[in-house]
């Protein structure tokens, strides 16, 4: 099978080392792909989120099934290009992508299939929105319709900074994202994602995570991509990832079936767990970057049968064969992400580590320049180690860290503290 992975990051590395385990991938190419990626795979430039030009790559190297790792080249409709000129392809098509491209969308299809979520408002105007922050008072959240890269979310713990927040919002910080906004009760709680396959009729859940949002240790500072993860998630316990299926994930599938654009491929599902009781946050329609590390170091080769029965509505007949261990991931980043950081210093020491089915190094933002490896990115480096308990993963995961030499870099030495209180 001639594979092609559509993306850049430390997802789309850790999606490319799960497949070619499998003895079914013949040849793999990454678009753009890295200097990590590069060692193990063949990278090709390509516009990602260009319907045509993927398509046309797919026919030109002879590509058997795409994987579209980001969310950009989906919200933009390359998946259903691709359908449409007979590919087989793992990803949403444009319209059920929309579960991560537009909040109030969701949560509509929260509303129609009876979810529990927080309770909201939808706003095109400033001044309705306002009227309801007072009317409901604070802590609340106020968030940009669209796609904001992960920005468009204010926790906004008066109504003075809500109100702020909704003017920021219609005023343009956020372009187009910010041109409708919801405005959310604000849930307590812990967070935990879980990751589930859907072939448009069938869901199979396939593992849970967390990760560290928060550039600081002990989760402070500015929010980011994620400084890194672990999985599982034990907060997410079977009680409660059998009510969120339940309660959440296949009813809204159904919904979106019934109202013909079922959905395809991996749902990220942001829960918010209190009391036993989880409440959907937010769904991405993609794995998570980086929660991809710590899943295919878990899942490994089946990682492609799984994607491929998605891709072919078999999912009823695929299973998981789950392995009683724990993965860890800590993200090396520039100094100064998530604000400027400087780009092309060199990073050592990576050749000295060991890569195997329970270490690897990640790469997301590197480049490779005369035999050297070169940050050009925030996030650089996933550290990725996989053990029987979640402590020795993580021990393994830090020495790795120790050992690489890039002083122009960062990490955090708490991730994980969640699950050793
Ligand atoms: P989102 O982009 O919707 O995932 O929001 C980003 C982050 O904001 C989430 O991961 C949560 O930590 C937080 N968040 C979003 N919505 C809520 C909410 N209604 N209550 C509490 N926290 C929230
Ligand atoms: N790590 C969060 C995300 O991928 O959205």
């Amino acid at each position: 099978m001639n594979i092609l992975i559509l993306g850049s990051g430390g997802r789309e590395h850790a999606l490319a080392w799960a497949v070619m385990q499998n003895p079914k991938c013949d040849k793999l190419i990454i678009a753009p792909g890295n200097a990590g990626i590069a060692q193990i795979a063949d990278c090709a430039s390509l516009d990602i989120e260009s319907g045509g030009a993927v398509v046309n790559f797919a026919e030109e190297n002879a590509i058997d099934f795409v994987i579209v790792g980001p969310e950009a080249p989906l919200a933009a409709g390359v998946a259903d290009r691709l359908r449409d000129a007979g590919v087989l392809v793992f990803g949403p098509s444009e319209a059920a992508a929309k579960l991560e491209a537009s909040k109030s969308f969701t949560k509509e299809i929260c509303d129609a299939a009876n979810a529990p979520t927080a309770a909201y408002g939808h706003f095109s105007d400033a001044q309705a929105a306002k009227a309801h922050v007072r009317k409901h008072g604070a802590p609340t959240v106020v968030k940009a319709d669209g796609l904001a890269a992960g920005k468009g979310v204010i926790i906004a713990m008066t109504e003075d900074e809500a109100i702020a927040a909704i003017d920021d919002m219609f005023g343009g910080a956020f372009g187009g994202a910010g041109a409708e906004v919801v405005i959310e009760e604000f849930m307590e709680g812990e967070e935990a994602s879980l990751f589930v396959l859907v072939d448009g009729e069938d869901v199979l859940a396939i593992g849970s995570a967390q990760d560290h949002k928060r550039v600081g240790e002990g989760d402070t500072g500015p929010n980011t991509g994620g400084m890194g993860a672990y999985s599982p998630a034990p907060v997410l316990t079977t009680e409660i990832e059998a009510r969120a299926m339940g309660e959440i994930v296949k009813p809204m599938m159904r919904v979106m079936a019934d109202r013909g654009m079922p959905y395809q491929g991996v749902l990220y599902a942001g829960l918010m767990i209190k009391d036993g009781v989880p409440r959907l946050v937010e769904y991405n329609v993609r794995f998570g970057d980086p929660e991809c590390q710590v899943l295919m170091m878990r899942l490994g080769a089946q990682a492609l049968d799984l994607m491929q029965a998605v891709a072919e509505g078999r999912l009823s007949e695929a299973k998981v064969n789950w392995a009683d261990d724990h993965a860890i991931t800590v993200v090396l980043a520039a100094n100064g992400y998530p604000e400027a950081y400087e780009k092309g210093t060199e990073i050592k020491g990576l050749d000295t580590l060991p890569e195997d089915s329970s270490n690897m190094v990640f790469h997301a933002g590197t480049k490779r320049d005369s035999g050297k490896v070169l940050a050009v990115g925030g996030r650089v480096l996933n550290v990725t180690a996989r053990g029987a308990t979640l402590p020795e993963a993580r021990d393994r995961a830090y020495e790795m860290v120790d050992a690489i030499d890039w002083p122009e870099g960062f990490y955090r030495r708490d991730i994980g503290w969640r699950a050793f209180d």
